[in-house]
């Protein structure tokens, strides 16, 4: 047991020692990392600093250094490392980043020596990287009774990214319910089914992480759905065209048959006159084909529905201009 104990106190000592300050930031940003000392009343120009850096890749490198009075910069510090202030002596070796890369990412060692003194300072540095500019999209017909996706994507190396939708009111920038008919398929997808006019308007999608947050705005405007109503005008069109040709041709052929009719039957009442009709003559195409019925009967019967069919088709040719009138209508809509 006391073994045990022994070794997890030196893990605590061993920690311990190597501990570092750890400081998160966000790219773009500047960040000093701070070094302080009491090494300078040692002497002037013995004081010593050096600042290194171990990346992610455990590559070592000098980002600046202070000796013998002289600054000297690391070979791809490219201006951006810089000592705070110049208080050497009096213990500041703070330095400060400007504009933050995510390169910049790692361990920091400051290193301050004089006449045989040490001083370290460890500082693990973050780098936090803000979402992309959302790309975003509608995908899907803006028209009335339609479904309509809502597309919005980021990216970044610090995740997690979260999305959050919003309705907002036009011009007065308010944020306004969503749709009933709204639904969030994934973060990313916003679906708006059975479009109605009372769904046109901005929605906006906000792209958050640790490091900042992003936005984008979509305009949804939506169409009344002129196709089906220009549809259902075309087949109502359609229709009465139909209609009306199938009226003229059936006219047509009835008064056809009629002048037929009147000229067999003044044939008949020649023959009647005559003598006896032979039988065969009487079985006429369009007259009853049994035959065998009395021609008066069966031409009197035709000749009454003939009649009726072409006063019937006279109403219908007079309604004529009437079905006419909404053709107008339908060709105005188209
Ligand atoms: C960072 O520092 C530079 C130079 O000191 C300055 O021009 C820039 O505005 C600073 N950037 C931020 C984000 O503070
Ligand atoms: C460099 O950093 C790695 C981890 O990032 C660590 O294991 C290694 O000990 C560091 N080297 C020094 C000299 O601090
Ligand atoms: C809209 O989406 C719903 C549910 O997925 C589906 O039932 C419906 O048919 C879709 N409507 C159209 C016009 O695509
Ligand atoms: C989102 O954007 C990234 C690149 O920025 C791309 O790789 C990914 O395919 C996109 N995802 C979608 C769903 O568009
Ligand atoms: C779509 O919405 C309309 C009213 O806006 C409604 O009459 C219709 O029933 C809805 N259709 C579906 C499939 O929900
Ligand atoms: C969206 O982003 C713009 C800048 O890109 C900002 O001015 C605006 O306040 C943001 N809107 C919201 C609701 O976060
Ligand atoms: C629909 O949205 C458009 C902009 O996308 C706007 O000009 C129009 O006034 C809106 N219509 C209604 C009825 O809100």
């Amino acid at each position: 047991m006391p073994s045990v104990l022994l070794s997890f106190l030196g893990l605590c000592f061993v920690l311990g020692a190597s501990a570092y300050s750890e400081i998160k930031s966000i790219a773009e940003d500047n960040v000093t990392l701070p070094c302080r000392h009491q090494l300078g009343s040692l002497g002037e120009q013995s004081l010593d600093i050096e600042w290194l850096f171990n990346d992610s890749n455990q590559k070592k490198s000098v980002v600046i250094s202070y000796s013998s009075g002289q600054v000297y910069h690391g070979e791809n510090s490219h201006g951006r490392f810089n000592f705070a202030s110049t208080n050497f002596l009096a213990g500041d070796a703070t330095i400060l980043i400007t504009s933050l890369q995510p390169s910049d990412a790692g361990l920091y060692i400051c290193k301050v020596k004089n006449a045989g003194q040490y001083k370290w300072n460890d500082i693990k540095l973050e780098v936090l990287v803000k979402p992309s500019e959302p790309e975003c999209s509608i995908q899907g017909e803006k028209l009335e009774g339609k479904n309509v996706t809502l597309h919005c994507n980021s990216s970044s190396d610090t995740t997690p990214i979260y999305y959050r939708w919003q309705r907002m009111k036009y011009k007065e920038g308010l944020i306004v319910p969503m749709p009933k008919s709204a639904r969030i398929v994934t973060p990313q997808i916003l679906t708006i089914q059975n479009l109605s006019m009372a769904d046109n308007g901005s929605y906006l999608c906000i792209v958050t992480n640790e490091a900042g947050k992003k936005n984008c705005t979509l305009h949804l405007t939506v169409q009344p759905n002129v196709i089906g109503v220009g549809f259902l005008a075309a087949v109502t069109c359609g229709a009465l065209v139909g209609a009306v040709l199938l009226c003229i041709t059936i006219w047509l052929v009835l008064r056809k048959k009629e002048l037929k009719k009147r000229k067999e039957d003044e044939f008949l009442n020649e023959i009647r006159e005559d003598a006896e009709a032979p039988k065969a003559r009487l079985v006429k195409p369009g007259s009853s084909s049994s035959g065998s019925r009395s021609s008066r009967s069966g031409s009197s019967s035709t000749r009454s529905t003939t009649n009726s069919a072409s006063r019937s088709q006279r109403t219908l040719s007079t309604q004529e201009p009437a079905p006419g009138e909404p053709r107008h209508h339908c060709l105005d809509q188209i």
